[in-house]
């Protein structure tokens, strides 16, 4: 049909987003992200030295990251298990979340976050 663009479902590009990440205080790196993968298993990916010990069960609590305040009201909710988690982390704020419960999802492009010290490996 002449004057329709025309789309290729079976050849669906794979959209790569950003993550601007700072780890515990150092410069931020902007790393490429993609949809559907969480935000623990992006930053290992992208050889981000994040602890993660129990590989994104909601259980260790060693993937503590602070969200940059514009981002909060964009992310989904904290979970019951996360919560619980975060209570766990002395030092866990209302800017705190787990890396391993958020997914990656295109409003998230461009998401800012600090990893902290104590979820960075030694
Ligand atoms: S990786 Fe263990 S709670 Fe996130």
């Amino acid at each position: 049909m002449q004057g329709v663009a025309h789309i290729d479902s079976t050849e669906e590009e794979e959209r790569i987003f950003a993550l601007r990440v700072r780890v515990a205080g150092s410069k931020t790196a902007v790393l490429p992200a993609i949809e559907g993968l969480s935000l623990m298993e992006l930053l290992r990916a992208n050889d981000v030295p994040i602890v993660a010990e129990c590989g994104g069960a909601a259980v260790c609590a060693s993937c503590h990251v602070r969200i940059a305040a514009r981002w909060l009201d964009q992310l989904p909710p904290v979970g019951d298990e996360e919560a619980a988690r975060l209570d766990d982390i002395p030092t866990a704020g209302d800017d705190s979340r787990l890396a391993c419960q958020i997914r990656m999802t295109a409003d998230l492009d461009g998401l800012e976050l600090e990893l902290q010290s104590d979820s960075i490996k030694s």
